[in-house]
């Protein structure tokens, strides 16, 4: 008989992909039976997530290489496979969270492991970019296993607590239909779209900032070491700065959207005043002997915005340049 049509990644139905029926049915309404999870991983955040579900009262079976971190969490609970494909065989629901997409695709493209998926669900939970998603979506389809991919925006502390929050991306409704599984993770889990790759893309747009962040601390720490501040002098300013920065970020988000990049009557600062000041920071840095790696590669992007004539314009005029 053939199979009912699945949804594939971008939500369409594939002709001959098994069903994921089975655990909807067994989650919609009233939780009764909870589907068995395989937890692919269990480095610091793959242990996590295990425990997350152990504590949530799901039969949760563990694999990972080394299987020195699968006997802790057997002491907690869990069931150790001996193969990753026994694991995936004995579960409904296959989690995996290993370094690299690469080292999933390693992993479960064996011909075992592809025939004990079959028909069953993997989340995929190792970061990757928004391609390396599609592409293993599309191998999961093609081997009839429904397919969603998360990135998670938290530290393994996060997980199992209400304020966990991981990203999904792939079939709506298979989001919704697993949700109840998913919570089990964090109280906060958050479809982001049906392009199976808009999980990690936003994931790696958050972390960008994030990093923009981090790496600006780091010039602002070398700064308050060669001048004698004292960090914790610093971090209180610092802290009481936030109010202006979280003001101008929100603003260049809105400026950014809606094309709004000449200077008008509400812009904060034009890139004149901008690179005014930012050219001191260089200054400083060549005084000081500092590393200015990262402004010199600030002070491209500004000069591409001031030779486009855009000198007057808002700071946000340089986000044309960011292509
Ligand atoms: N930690 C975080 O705060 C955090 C936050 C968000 C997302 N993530 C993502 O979660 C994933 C795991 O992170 P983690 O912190 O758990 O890293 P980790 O502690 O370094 O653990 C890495 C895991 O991947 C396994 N692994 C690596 N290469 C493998 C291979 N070739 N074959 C089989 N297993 C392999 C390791 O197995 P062994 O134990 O045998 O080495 C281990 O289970 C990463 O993609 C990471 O970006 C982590």
């Amino acid at each position: 008989m053939k199979s009912p049509a699945t949804p594939n990644a971008h939500g369409a139905a594939i002709e001959g992909v098994p069903s994921i029926a089975s655990a909807r049915v067994r989650l919609s309404g009233e939780q009764t039976v909870k589907p068995a999870i395989a937890v692919i991983g269990l480095g610091r955040m793959g242990s996590a997530l295990a425990r997350a579900f152990l504590a949530a009262g799901f039969a949760t079976h563990v694999w990972n290489r080394s299987p020195d971190k699968a006997a802790v969490l057997a002491d907690q609970g869990a069931s150790v496979a001996q193969s990753v494909s026994a694991a995936a065989a004995a579960a409904e629901i296959t989690i995996v969270c290993v370094s690299t997409y690469a080292d999933s695709d390693r992993l479960l493209r064996s011909p075992e492991v592809a025939a004990a998926l079959r028909g069953k669900l993997i989340v995929q939970l190792s970061s990757g970019s928004p391609n390396q998603a599609r592409e293993q979506a599309q191998w999961a389809a093609g081997n009839g296993t429904a397919y969603l991919d998360g990135a998670i925006m938290a530290t393994p502390n996060f997980i199992g607590e209400p304020g966990g929050t991981i990203l999904y991306s792939g079939p709506q409704a298979l989001f919704e239909a697993n949700r109840p599984v998913l919570v089990a993770l964090g109280g906060n889990p958050q479809f982001v779209g049906e392009d199976v790759g808009h999980a990690s893309a936003l994931d790696l747009a958050l972390l960008g900032q994030m990093w923009g962040a981090l790496f600006g601390q780091l010039q602002a720490a070398a700064i308050c070491r060669a001048e004698g501040i004292a960090l914790d002098l610093f971090e209180g300013h610092r802290q009481a700065f936030l109010p202006v920065v979280e003001g101008a970020l929100v603003d260049l988000v809105t400026r950014i959207r809606d094309k709004r990049f000449a200077g008008d009557a509400t812009t904060l600062a034009s890139i004149d005043v901008h690179y005014g000041a930012f050219s001191l920071l260089l200054q400083l840095c060549s005084e000081r002997g500092l590393n200015d790696l990262v402004p010199r590669a600030q002070d491209s992007l500004f000069r591409k915005a001031i030779a486009a004539g855009q000198r007057q314009d808002d700071f946000a005029a340089i986000a044309q340049f960011m292509r």
